[in-house]
């Protein structure tokens, strides 16, 4: 089968571990005769923008439209405002191509310890759905009477029946494919009394389709508790957007870092392409110097596999990833070792066989 990329490299870390990720794409037409991809790589990032005065061509996402799917490094630089490189590119992509799942894998890797260090390492194995598109992150609101006793500023959350339906089925739908048949959802019906019971409603509806799994509705405060002190007792977390933002930094710190976490953007009816990227930014504090852990970048590529239907190729990446920690030899300092991001990720590419 043939797969068209459109890969986005961005600034700082993004394009030196874009490289070890395109590695990884070589690395599997090699493995499987049946893989072809066809790769453009763009150059919309911030030194675009000082460029040209924008993160992407007027025509951008029509370019963007016609592909499979889009990889994305890491976007933004101290040149250049966050609202601006960060909101103008990656918030239109989610947005427009309807990536309404935003997925993000919570699972220790053998090979590493967690900071929870008192927890089996089994019971480190989850997956949190974000929603992506709407939630507390609406764009309406504003603020008056700037510069006055009387200044106030408002912030609407928007939870349409649409919005929230989609994303929670799809959490079910995965909960069904896993192995511990628990969902559990974020809520905070008892401060926010309009929008979170309407969600939490919408849960318990939707659940009714899925009597196999067990439902538990906790409050966001508690939940992240229970990520730290039960985290054997979550599957599948399903969040809104912020809630979702919050609790998966929180996931990404108890298994290991953000040098490891990937995420994808999904369209999951392949109408517009979905997006795979590391969770982390452009890391300006190490980019250059050739040190950033390639691990996130190379997972987010395991989704897209996952994604595209390869899920054999989806989980030799992952187990390859293992293989090579568990080994010890290899790594990068964010991970307490000395070797640089593209020796990891060689070191991960020569792990990645059929048997
Ligand atoms: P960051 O994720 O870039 O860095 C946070 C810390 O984690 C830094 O100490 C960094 O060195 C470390 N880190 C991140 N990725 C790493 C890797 N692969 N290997 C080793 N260490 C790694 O977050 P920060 O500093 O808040 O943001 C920097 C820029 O990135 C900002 O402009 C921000 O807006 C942008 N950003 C972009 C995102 C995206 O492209 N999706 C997501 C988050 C932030
Ligand atoms: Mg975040």
């Amino acid at each position: 089968k043939h797969f068209s990329i459109a890969a986005i490299p961005g600034d700082g870390i993004g394009p030196e571990v874009m490289e070890e990720g395109l590695k990884t794409l070589k690395r599997i037409e090699e493995l499987h005769g049946g893989i072809h991809f066809s790769i453009d790589a763009f150059d919309w990032n911030c030194d675009y923008y000082l460029k040209h005065g924008k993160m992407m061509p007027e025509n951008g996402l029509e370019i963007l439209r016609d592909y499979d799917v889009i990889l994305l490094g890491a976007i933004g630089a101290p040149s250049v405002p966050d609202h601006i490189s960060v909101w103008e590119l990656i918030l239109p992509i989610r947005r427009t191509f309807q990536q309404y799942i935003n997925l993000r894998p919570i699972k220790l890797l053998r090979g590493l310890d967690s900071p929870l260090r008192y927890k089996a390492h089994d019971d480190l194995d989850f997956v949190v759905v974000r929603e992506n598109t709407e939630g507390e992150y609406s764009n309406m609101g504003g603020r008056i009477h700037e510069n006055t006793p009387f200044e106030l500023a408002v912030q609407n959350n928007v939870f349409t029946r649409y919005g929230t339906e989609r994303v929670i089925k799809y959490a079910y739908s995965l909960a069904e494919k896993r192995t511990k048949k628990r969902l559990t959802a974020a809520t905070k019906s008892n401060g926010i009394n309009h929008s979170m019971p309407f969600w939490d409603e919408i849960v318990k509806e939707v659940s009714r389709n899925h009597p196999s799994i067990r439902t538990d509705i906790y409050h966001i405060d508690a939940l992240a508790a229970y990520f730290i002190t039960r985290p054997e007792e979550l599957d599948v977390v399903v969040g809104s957007n912020l809630f979702g933002d919050i609790l998966t930094d929180l996931g990404a710190a108890i298994v290991g870092g953000l040098g490891l976490a990937p995420s994808g953007n999904i369209n999951p009816e392949k109408t517009y392409p979905s997006m795979f990227e590391p969770i982390h930014g452009s890391a300006p504090d190490i980019a250059g110097k050739g040190i950033a852990n390639p691990i996130a970048q190379i997972w987010s590529i395991s989704l897209m596999m996952e994604h595209l239907g390869f899920s054999e190729v989806a989980d030799l990446i992952v187990d390859s990833i293992e293989e090579v920690l568990l080994e010890g030899k290899v790594s990068t300092p964010d991970l307490g070792g000395k070797n640089t991001t593209s020796e990891f990720g060689s070191a991960i590419h020569e792990q990645m066989t059929f048997k």
